[in-house]
């Protein structure tokens, strides 16, 4: 029998990570053998696990909070995905060291396609600016928006993302901005980037700056989306969570490890179900 693949995901913490149940679910899919570990891995331990993982054998690793930003520094290169989002969700075996990719981004992108979200010429606002939100600016550019507008609570941090990644369709705005004359009237789709639904909170655009054609994604899901979906649906919007975005970006790394593009629909489905 061939020998298992051997893959992890890291972070702390990582009880409650889904990746070993949907890594198995693709590793079903595609016929072969996967071992895929949960590793618990405080921020001081990451450089000497990397190592061992590396002398072990393993193929490639998942990185989760707080992980993602501190990895860029211990891989040998780094994708144009990963210096985008300065940040890596997805370690690459190479014959000298890790290579350090990014799929988050691509997953939201994959996600909102399949329902039928589009992008190009939207406009898109971003709320948060943490790493979760720089994680999915590049892709988001990529796919041809006409425009990227940022809220944050802290606005310095909103627009320190906005020089860094240096693009004219993207703007910082204030809660006490009001449209310009030559904007229309409402944003096409809001994406709920920050991590305030982990705190039973929640950060909102004033209602004038979307109207019933406006979508909403929460990059959260499980309690965390709670909040986003009873406020975007107060206002009568069509909202989704970030369960697609979860299972996409696990798709993407599970492409770039093994060849084999999972069908990413019967996993999300079996998530939904709790069947996983
Ligand atoms: P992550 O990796 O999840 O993005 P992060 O980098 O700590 O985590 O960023 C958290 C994001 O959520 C930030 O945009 C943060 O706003 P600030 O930059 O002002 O801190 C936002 N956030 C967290 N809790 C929030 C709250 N209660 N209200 C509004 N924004 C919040």
């Amino acid at each position: 029998m061939k020998k298992p693949i051997t893959l992890a995901v890291l972070g702390d913490p990582i009880a409650h990570s889904k990746s070993p149940s949907i890594h198995q679910a693709f590793a079903n899919q595609w016929g072969q053998a996967v071992d895929y570990q949960a590793i618990h891995c405080p921020p001081d331990a990451l450089p000497a696990t990397l190592d061992r993982l590396y002398e072990h054998g393993f193929q490639g690793a998942n990185l989760t909070v707080p992980l993602k930003e501190q990895a860029l520094t211990l891989c040998d290169q780094l994708t144009p995905a990963a210096q985008m989002a300065q940040a890596t969700n997805t370690l690459i075996r190479t014959p000298t060291g890790w290579l350090g990719t990014n799929t988050d981004g691509q997953g939201l992108v994959n996600d909102l396609n399949d329902r039928h979200v589009v992008l190009k010429n939207k406009r898109v606002l971003l709320l948060g600016a943490g790493g979760a939100a720089a994680g999915v600016c590049g892709p988001i550019l990529d796919a041809g928006v006409a425009s990227l507008t940022i809220l944050n609570r802290t606005e310095a941090r909103a627009q320190a993302l906005c020089d860094r990644l240096n693009d004219p369709r993207i703007s910082v705005r204030s809660f006490e901005d009001e449209p310009k004359p030559s904007d229309p009237p409402a944003f096409d789709l809001i994406i709920q980037a920050t991590s305030a639904g982990h705190a039973g909170e929640i950060m909102t655009p004033p209602g004038t700056w979307m109207d019933e054609h406006t979508v909403a994604y929460d990059l959260n899901y499980g309690p965390a989306h709670a909040i986003f979906s009873k406020w975007a649906k107060a206002q009568g919007l069509m909202v989704f969570d970030g369960l697609g975005m979860l299972v996409w970006q696990a798709a993407l790394s599970f492409e770039h490890w093994t060849g084999f593009r999972p069908d990413v629909g019967p996993v999300l489905a079996a998530l939904r179900e709790n069947d996983l």
